[in-house]
């Protein structure tokens, strides 16, 4: 069983969506869980009912403070729940460009419309003076700029003649606590999903010079040089031999460097079987906040150490412009 994905809810109000992504985390294959609900607004209602669930809450006004200031107290709150994820559901303040930036690729919204149509406010009064059919919500990644950023998720409402924009408000809000808890679930799922990870693996490894993919005893391998004579530099491995860890393996220069990494960041590597004598590494990937970066380099040092000369050589030369 992988850990679950912690996420932090952010509300201003009434907390319904707060409520929608609180229960779906009930469930028992759900991938995330909420670490956290925070607050600028003392008096929101959704504080309450998180805290009589159980879940642990913060609230800090944002009266006489200014953004950066009051982006940043929450942002040590959130990280201080230990929360991977954001997930804005009626948080009614802009947030700054550093709060924003912190969180790329990691926090989600609700907006009460089919973006790119009507930012903003009033979507609903908006929607029905234009005569839509249909109005609806999106779930969409925040960036830096209002209500922009891809949309990950949408689901359309339909107009009634006789709708008001409190009314339509309501129905569209049926449909966000059924958007919002399945967008953010497969969203947290994707990189605990072992396709998903391999997939980034072969991407990485295959970008490499002279790379093929060759399958070793089973599982999943990336070769340097021709078909017939190459070498292994990456196996990747899931669950082997019980083990929770869904990760690639990569060549050390020593045992004393993979027992030391090892050691001191469990989180990340660990010692495979049979592999682990002869100085592969495993690098585990099922784990938020994976440096795809960082796994690149290991699988380029780790294609270094079995590539042929010639290979290298183009590399180096390539590296220095
Ligand atoms: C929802 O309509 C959502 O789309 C928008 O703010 C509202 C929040 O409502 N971002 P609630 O507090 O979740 O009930």
């Amino acid at each position: 069983m992988t850990a679950k994905a912690k996420v932090a809810i952010l509300i201003s109000g009434q907390g319904s969506n707060m409520a929608a992504l609180l229960y779906h985390a009930r469930l028992a294959d759900c991938p995330y869980e909420i670490a956290l609900v925070a607050s600028n607004n003392a008096h929101a209602p959704g504080l309450k009912l998180a805290e009589a669930e159980g879940i642990p809450i913060f609230v800090r006004p944002h009266k006489g403070m200014d953004r950066a200031a009051h982006d940043r107290i929450m942002d040590e709150a959130i990280r201080g729940a230990g929360a991977e994820y954001v997930a804005l559901a009626g948080y009614m303040r802009i947030l700054g460009d550093d709060f924003v930036a912190g969180w790329q690729d990691r926090m989600l919204n609700i907006h009460p419309s089919l973006l790119p149509r009507y930012r903003g406010l009033d979507t609903h009064k908006r929607a029905i003076e234009a005569g839509d059919t249909h109005a609806g919500c999106s779930v969409h990644l925040v960036t830096g700029e209002l209500d922009d950023g891809p949309v990950l998720g949408q689901m359309q409402v339909a107009t009634l003649p006789e709708d008001t924009p409190e009314k339509l408000a309501t129905r569209v809000r049926y449909a966000e606590y059924q958007l919002y808890p399945r967008i953010l679930a497969e969203y947290v799922g994707r990189e605990m999903d072992v396709g998903w990870i391999e997939a980034q693996v072969n991407r990485l490894a295959l970008a490499l010079p002279e790379t093929h993919f060759r399958p070793s005893h089973g599982s999943p391998g990336w070769r340097v040089g021709s078909e017939k004579s190459g070498k292994y530099f990456a196996h990747f491995s899931a669950h082997h031999h019980g083990s929770d860890a869904i990760g690639v393996l990569v060549k050390t220069g020593s045992i004393d460097e993979l027992e030391t990494l090892c050691e001191e960041q469990p989180e990340i590597y660990w010692k495979p079987a049979y592999y682990g004598a002869s100085g592969w590494i495993g690098v585990r990937l099922n784990r938020a906040n994976v440096d795809w970066d960082h796994v690149a380099e290991w699988l380029e040092r780790s294609w270094r150490s079995v590539a042929p000369k010639r290979l290298t050589k183009l590399m180096d030369a390539a590296e220095e412009f």
